[in-house]
């Protein structure tokens, strides 16, 4: 059973194979799961903005049978009269079952975890990891490439507090010959501890370039993302690398038909409304992946499910 998410990390590859079943199976029979979670309660703890994370969750939920409670705007939780995360947990663990919690301070939801008497699952701490978007990622991945061994995937844009992108190498890089390059201006690139931490070995091999045309060509993934504004420290610097990359349709006529283009939304710039009709971009149906996995997911952490 799995307790906690707030890695990637934390779950096995196994754990993982496991909860992508599932979500296949809860594709092709919504109707089976409608009540499973019937009596529970998810609580969601948003301290920072979401729109897919949080209603994915909450839909989920629902459509599993169950209840939900939570917050979407910190400043009306008593987090605005001093309350700590903690006591926040503890409280909130006495109405629900389950909680799922973004703050944008990195490892919140561990520390909450730490206190928790239920199960916790992270849903993005700042510019660290987020691991339910990486299954949705990875879902997504493996319906439309059928493996994830042997791909090459590009990220682009902000690796450095592009969080989604520190756990999607975190989980790609346990697979066998899988290249990632890692696609950013300088000042963008992925921080040390990511790339130590998950790529130095021999299955994953990686390289950087700030040219995404040039590796177009190459790819079989391409994973597009924001630059993340709200964690600049100043507003020149962000205005200065936001439009570092628009992928246009011009820009594709070099990529294999067979890419996937992800990106885990939302988009400002960095794509091209004009891409949505190419039948390469995946972005809107990894959406609605990421709302069946979560399902599994509550499933599975709940254990009503394997
Ligand atoms: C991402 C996030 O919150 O990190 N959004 C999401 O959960 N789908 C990506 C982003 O905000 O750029």
């Amino acid at each position: 059973m799995i307790n906690r998410l707030n890695d990637i990390n934390d779950l096995t590859s196994a754990q993982i194979e496991r909860l992508i079943a599932l979500a296949e199976d809860i594709l092709a029979d919504r109707a089976k799961y409608q009540d499973i979670l019937n009596h529970r309660t998810l609580a969601t703890l948003f301290f920072e903005p979401s729109t897919r994370t949080r209603l994915s969750f909450e839909a989920a939920m629902l459509e599993l049978g169950g209840n939900v409670i939570g917050f979407a705007d910190p400043n009306s939780s008593s987090a605005t009269k001093g309350e700590s995360v903690a006591d926040t947990i503890r409280t909130v663990a006495c109405y629900s079952d389950i909680i799922v919690m973004r703050h944008p301070k990195e490892g919140a939801p561990l520390a909450a975890a730490l206190r928790s008497p239920i199960p916790i699952i992270n849903a993005g701490d700042g510019g660290h990891h987020h691991p339910t978007q990486t299954l949705a990622d990875l879902f997504t991945i493996r319906r439309e490439k059928g493996r994830f061994d042997g791909l090459c995937i590009g990220l682009c844009g902000d690796l450095k507090f592009g969080r989604t992108v520190h756990s999607l190498i975190h989980a790609m890089s346990r697979y066998d010959n899988v290249r990632f390059i890692l696609i950013s201006p300088e000042e963008l690139r992925a921080p040390d501890y990511i790339l130590e931490g998950a790529l130095g070995g021999p299955n994953a091999a990686y390289r950087e370039t700030d040219s995404l045309e040039s590796v177009m060509p190459e790819l079989d993934v391409l994973y597009m993302t924001r630059v993340q504004r709200e964690r600049f420290f100043n507003e020149a610097d962000y205005v200065r690398l936001k439009d570092s990359y628009i992928l246009t349709r011009r820009m594709l006529e070099r990529a294999k038909d067979s890419l996937s283009i992800l990106h885990p939304l939302p988009r400002v710039n960095e794509i091209a409304v004009e891409v949505d009709d190419d039948p390469r971009a995946c972005y809107f149906k990894q959406t609605y992946y990421g709302k069946i996995i979560r399902k599994a997911l509550l499933a599975a952490m709940l254990g009503v499910c394997e």
